[in-house]
């Protein structure tokens, strides 16, 4: 298992929701953005089959829920999934999967919509990147939306530098995010989405959050 799991697999247990989701440096403003966000590039609607890949404790997951007609929020930690259980969706049909991003345990075409938030970052290489885009491909109908939110952009990475340190206070976990994450420039991101049959769409991110100066978003269409 390699770091940043056990890193989430301990989150899981602590703090409150916004800490197990690893949102609490940007707070509850960060967090509604993002969710206004999703929401508003997902472009969800009450027919909409929807899966959340690397939900977390899914306090998006929840909201996508009163928009949409299904949601399934998938992570890689059974300790993640147990923090979540007590989420279920107003509105729409809410089903927990424990599972991982490089192998989906589900149909083809099963979703018209998918999301991915602050997950791929956690990926060990540009492989597995592609393999996971690969299957976010293989699970969206055609004509569906994918959004990959917050991906660390490697132009911008000289930023995250000046942050940490700006506050002098560098965990060792934010600074394994400048050597232990998958930082990709914006062309790379979209060869890749392009490789696996998505056209990828990228963004600023222009919200409340403490990650918004070195990452990027992305819209993808099949
Ligand atoms: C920063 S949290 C994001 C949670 C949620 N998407 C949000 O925005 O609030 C990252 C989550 O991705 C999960 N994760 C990391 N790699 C994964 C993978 N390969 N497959 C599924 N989940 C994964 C972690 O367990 C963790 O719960």
């Amino acid at each position: 298992m390699n770091e940043w799991n056990r890193t989430w697999d301990r989150k899981a247990g602590e703090g409150d929701m916004l800490s197990r989701a690893g949102r609490s440096r940007s707070g509850t403003a960060g967090l509604k953005a993002s969710i206004d966000w999703v929401l508003a590039s997902l472009d969800v609607s009450a027919d909409d089959e929807v899966l959340d890949i690397g939900s977390g404790p899914g306090l998006i997951s929840n909201e996508l829920a009163s928009y949409s007609k299904s949601v399934v929020a998938l992570d890689r930690s059974h300790a993640m999934v147990k923090a979540g259980r007590i989420f279920h969706g107003k509105g729409a049909e809410f089903c927990w999967v424990v599972g991982d991003a490089h192998q989906l345990p589900f149909a083809d075409r099963q979703f018209s919509r998918v999301l991915g938030y602050g997950v791929h970052q956690f990926m060990p290489s540009l492989r597995a990147f592609s393999e996971s885009v690969s299957e976010i491909r293989r699970v969206l109908r055609p004509g569906g939306i994918a959004v990959l939110g917050a991906n660390p952009d490697l132009e911008l990475q000289e930023n995250l530098i000046a942050k940490l340190q700006e506050e002098n206070s560098s965990t060792d976990e934010m600074l394994r995010s400048l050597s232990d994450t998958l930082w990709m420039s914006r062309n790379t991101f979209v060869e890749i989405c392009s490789e696996n049959g998505l056209v990828a769409e990228t963004f600023d991110i222009d919200r409340p959050a403490w990650y918004a100066s070195y990452m990027f978003d992305a819209i993808l269409r099949g």
